[in-house]
């Protein structure tokens, strides 16, 4: 009896811990199972997703963090050559009446608001081309065709700004280009500045439109003088100046109203800096110049002289520092920053 009983005992606890064996695996597996599940119905909503990703971006932290040398730093290209492999010195300008704004925006599709570099190395000069303008849309048009390709094949980062004076006021071709150099430093700190005619188009690539130790008049000849310099001191048409050299003379004049004497004007500013002009030589420095008529509200300036004589005097007070203006409006167009500004009139 005695061991009857021991042994039922022992039976009943037996299954007591058989069941509870029993229960303890099915809570596990349900455990198990409702994990599996839960992540299952988050997966579509992201969280899962997330955790991974977090995981996988601690991983790259990690890499990045402990192996420096791994890190894949921003390639920069090599410096663009002395003579760009591009040039093709002279070309054939084209002027077809045909000629629309839209082809050439196509045929430029590197060109982004005016502004260009070059994709596979680094230019080794910023250029900003200055443009005074008024009403002279076909000639700007004619110039924008040839100057976007002519400026790419040199390897150039640049950007062209044309500056409208607006209203009919008489024309101030020097202050517009004050405008243009002040309006296009708040884009860039551009180191060099083409101030350029919108009549004139160069015929040669190898008439590099990069600023120098001095000063730069790159207009030698042109078709309609018999590709002969005007005369000795003759700083019209298209001119480069660095950054500093252009604030060293305070810009132009603001004060030549109509056509004529303002580049004379910058001759003497420049001289008075004891800075010497440099020119390309006459085979490279030629352009065409678009015939025109002289234009309304760009008469002959017949104070221009007696502005000339006083230039020594008042270069100090009367230019950059003393350039003002009212912007109208900046449109960042395809091919070219159009900048149109209210510039006052002249005081009597
Ligand atoms: C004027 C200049 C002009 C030059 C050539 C000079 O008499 O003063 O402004 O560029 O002639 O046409």
């Amino acid at each position: 009896m005695g061991i009857c009983s021991t042994v039922s005992k022992a039976l009943r606890r037996g299954k007591f811990f058989f069941l509870l064996i029993l229960l303890l695996s099915l809570l596990a597996w349900i455990a198990t199972f409702s994990g599996e599940t839960v992540k299952s119905i988050l997966a579509p909503f992201g969280t899962t997703e997330t955790f991974v990703k977090g995981d996988k971006l601690r991983e790259k932290l990690n890499v990045l963090l402990t192996e420096p040398d791994q890190v894949i730093a921003p390639t920069q290209s090599a410096e663009c050559p002395q003579v760009s492999p591009l040039l093709k010195g002279a070309v054939g300008l084209s002027f077809e009446p045909s000629l629309k704004l839209k082809d050439l925006e196509i045929a430029n599709k590197g060109v982004t608001e005016g502004e260009y570099e070059p994709s596979d190395c680094t230019a080794r000069q910023s250029v900003a081309i200055l443009i005074p303008h008024r009403n002279r849309e076909r000639h700007l048009l004619y110039l924008l065709h040839h100057l976007h390709p002519f400026l790419q094949r040199q390897q150039l980062h640049y950007a062209i700004y044309v500056i409208q004076q607006a209203g009919d006021e008489t024309f101030n071709r020097a202050k517009l280009l004050n405008i243009g150099y002040l309006e296009a430093l708040k884009d860039y700190i551009w180191d060099c500045f083409i101030f350029h005619d919108v009549d004139l188009v160069p015929e040669n690539d190898n008439n590099l439109y990069i600023c120098d130790k001095q000063p730069k008049h790159l207009v030698v000849g042109r078709n309609s003088t018999g590709y002969r310099l005007r005369y000795k001191g003759y700083f019209g048409g298209v001119t480069a100046m660095t950054r500093d050299q252009f604030l060293q003379v305070n810009g132009f004049s603001n004060n030549y109203w109509g056509w004529g004497g303002e580049d004379d004007d910058l001759r003497v500013r420049v001289e008075l800096q004891k800075m010497k002009i440099l020119r390309p030589s006459a085979d490279v420095a030629r352009y065409t110049m678009v015939f025109h008529k002289r234009d309304s509200g760009n008469e002959i300036n017949n104070k221009r002289m007696g502005l000339l004589s006083q230039t020594s005097h008042v270069w100090k007070k009367d230019g950059l520092n003393s350039c003002s203006y009212k912007t109208l409006s900046v449109e960042r167009l395809p091919l070219y920053v159009n900048v149109t500004v209210d510039i006052g009139k002249p005081h009597i």
